[in-house]
């Protein structure tokens, strides 16, 4: 929104008033005397007129290290929340860029700012998340071969991106790809009988689950 419009708007003034509001300088952004107002603003730019705040919101990003049993929602009636782990007054405007299911563990990134979440979570966008994977079978090449050449879900009528796959044991593999639809990784599996008996999503983009960062913890990060 433009400043001017944005401030009008708060002081309920009209364009005259307004004007005046910049001319004399009463208008400060970002700790800068705020122009003649015709520049845009974005939501985590700080206003103040007259040192009144108008708006002045953090934004927030979040890396967390979910525990196997809590659920990657913002509310829930019967289990606690990746929102109920952060215990401070701002967490219940977080929202999750990408869930996990209740029984994978791992990292989930919450934060306030939409275009960011979009920009993690946008399929077109082909965001990697990688995630560790224990089956209860053997995995075999067919299995790698088919995934690394993309699968069709036929629920969604879509070719998944190729994805890749590095084995670390016959029944374990880190496994990346770029979309997150529903249980994705279990129905890839699935389609060749294997069941997940434990999921850990250990990165999204660049962003790498720290290891310092025990179940249940989280730290506040910039994208930058
Ligand atoms: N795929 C799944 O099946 N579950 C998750 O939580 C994430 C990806």
């Amino acid at each position: 929104m433009r400043l001017d419009r944005l401030v009008a708007k708060w002081a309920g003034t009209g364009k005259r008033r307004t004007r005046e509001l910049f001319e004399s300088g009463r208008v400060i952004i970002n700790g800068q005397v705020g122009g003649d107002g015709k520049i845009l603003v974005g939501r985590f730019d700080q206003v103040q007129v007259d040192g009144v705040i108008v708006q002045d919101e953090i934004p927030r990003y979040v890396m967390l290290h979910k525990p196997v049993g809590i659920v990657s929602a913002t509310t829930d009636t019967e289990h606690r929340t990746v929102v109920d782990l952060i215990e401070e007054d701002w967490a219940p405007q977080l929202h999750l860029a990408g869930r996990l299911d209740r029984f994978t563990s791992g990292l989930v990134i919450l934060t306030n700012d939409g275009r960011y979440s979009e920009s993690l979570t946008d399929p077109s966008r082909k965001v990697g998340k990688r995630y560790l994977v224990e089956v209860d079978g053997e995995i075999r090449p067919e299995v790698i071969s088919a995934f690394e050449a993309g699968m069709w879900f036929a629920k969604e009528k879509v070719t998944t991106a190729p994805a890749v796959v590095d084995m670390q044991r016959t029944t374990q593999c880190q496994l990346t790809i770029f979309e997150g639809k529903h249980h994705q990784v279990k129905r890839m599996f699935a389609k060749f009988q294997l069941r997940v008996i434990a999921l850990h999503r250990e990165a999204i983009g660049d962003l790498e689950l720290p290891d310092e960062l025990g179940e249940g913890e989280w730290i506040e990060y910039s994208p930058s």
